[in-house]
């Protein structure tokens, strides 16, 4: 049977994954509160999953990556919630993919030191996994849902205004801006288990973490978690 682990970093991001998963026992263990439980795919077969709200920033989500890639040995990791938007053609609740995602406050000359990369080669950024990438192209399509597949900056802070926001584009040239994608993608090259990002955009990364607090995101939230169990459902 294969096994997809889902990541948000929220409640409101894994919310619905919960909801909607058959027979869900629950894990508990580092901190986390693992759902696992089973989703049926439009195959027929029966794909498990395990998906837990792993917390915000690099660490919670590096460690959760890790936890869940040694605990379940999936055959992919999705992680799934919402960004801050940076593109000027996107619009909130449409999906930016994670082709591509960049460290936003990490020096990656000291980085690519270490493994995966050298220092002549230095791993600057990492990917979502191809396959993952055009499913999710083709069930957003069916969805009707605005997306790309675009560059994502992970951060540990909250990108709000516009001094900071230009700033990230500059050192990233990042289309959404969120603080976990970077650090799953990382954590599951490190371990050769395909990864993909979904960001839904809730903001245009111009709001005060203060007023966004306020926000009721469980739309955007939603938005990305109905496209991972797509997804998983098309495997
Ligand atoms: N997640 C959602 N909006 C964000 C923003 N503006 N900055 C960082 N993470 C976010």
């Amino acid at each position: 049977m294969h096994t997809i682990a889902i990541i948000g970093a929220m409640t409101e991001e894994v919310a619905l994954i919960a909801k909607s998963l058959n027979d869900v026992e629950h894990d508990t263990g580092a901190s986390l509160d693992v759902s696992r439980g089973t989703l049926t795919a439009a195959s027929g077969e029966t794909i498990a999953v395990v998906a837990t709200v792993g917390g915000m920033g690099l660490v919670n989500a590096a460690a959760t990556t890790q936890r869940l890639i040694d605990g379940y040995r999936p055959d992919a990791v999705i992680f799934t919630g919402i960004a801050g938007n940076l593109n000027p053609n996107l619009h909130v609740n449409d999906v930016v993919l994670g082709g591509t995602l960049r460290y936003l406050d990490t020096d990656m000359r000291l980085v690519g030191q270490w493994k995966p990369g050298t220092e002549a080669e230095p791993v600057t950024e990492f990917h979502s996994d191809d396959h993952l990438l055009a499913i999710a192209g083709e069930a957003l399509n069916d969805m009707g849902i605005t997306h790309i597949t675009g560059i994502i900056a992970t951060g540990n802070y909250f990108v709000e205004g516009d001094e900071l926001t230009r700033k990230v584009v500059h050192d990233t040239g990042a289309d959404a801006v969120e603080m976990e994608g970077a650090a799953v993608a990382h954590v599951a090259a490190r371990n050769d288990v395909p990864a993909l990002v979904i960001r839904a955009l809730s903001d245009n990364a111009d709001t005060e973490y203060e007023v966004f607090r306020e926000f009721d995101i469980s739309e955007y939230a939603d938005t990305a978690a109905r496209l991972a169990i797509d997804i998983v459902k098309r495997l």
